[in-house]
């Protein structure tokens, strides 16, 4: 494995540091059934780390339907609305284990982290996690135009923060989003499965595991 004197750490937000993936999977799983499509968990991890519309579409492209403009339009919002009401008494609690320790660690051996989500929803999100204050950098929607697996995210991040793409590592729960932090040419840490992470270049079943020193020179 490629250990570095890396500068900084930059984290996916759902599904890394608070399991509002799962959220998103109820949210969509209920729009999906509404259209008639199927969805099952696998049809999940293609929609995990794309962003509202792309999943949308992906959704509606499996209902085998036609859907005007407009349609799509109310279809998101009633998912985000849907989704917004699961998260609605998101508390620091809901921190994933590991998380803020993580967030500690990487701080307090002076490297500099920040956030990359392409969530509509992330600002209130880490607000209400109490996390809000610990990123150098929040990269969300609002602040590209390519949806992840695009590496725009994470460049718009280390960019941010003054890096080079080889001086920051990427931290993500989604097969589009190690895909985005590979073709941005960053080393990859995958938190799930490495069976569905394949293409992370190391694979930790949560930040729990996490330990700085395992990829620093
Ligand atoms: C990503 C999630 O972080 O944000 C996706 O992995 C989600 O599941 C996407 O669809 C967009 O989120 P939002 O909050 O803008 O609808
Ligand atoms: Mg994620």
């Amino acid at each position: 494995m490629r250990k570095y004197d890396y500068r900084a750490v930059i984290f996916d937000l759902d599904g890394v540091l608070t399991d509002t993936a799962h959220y998103h999977y109820l949210a969509w799983k209920k729009l999906a059934e509404s259209v008639g499509a199927s969805f099952d968990e696998a049809f999940n991890e293609q929609l995990k780390g794309v962003d509202r519309m792309g999943s949308l579409n992906l959704i509606l492209a499996a209902s085998g339907k036609d859907f005007s403009d407009a349609d799509k339009l109310a279809l998101a919002d009633q998912k985000n609305l849907h989704y917004q009401s699961l998260i609605a008494q998101l508390s620091p609690a809901d921190l994933l284990p590991g998380a803020a320790e993580s967030l500690q660690q990487i701080r307090a051996a002076g490297l500099k982290t920040a956030l990359a989500s392409v969530s509509k929803n992330a600002r209130a999100v880490i607000e209400r996690l109490g996390i809000a204050g610990e990123f150098d950098v929040v990269v969300d929607a609002a602040k590209i135009k390519n949806s992840k697996p695009d590496p725009e995210i994470f460049l718009t991040a280390a960019a941010g923060l003054g890096l080079t793409a080889d001086e920051c590592f990427g931290i993500e729960d989604s097969i589009a989003g190690i895909r985005a932090i590979k073709s941005a040419n960053m080393f990859a840490l995958g938190i799930g499965s490495p069976v569905v992470l394949t293409g992370a270049d190391v694979v930790i079943a949560g930040l729990h595991q996490f330990s700085l020193q395992d990829y620093l020179r």
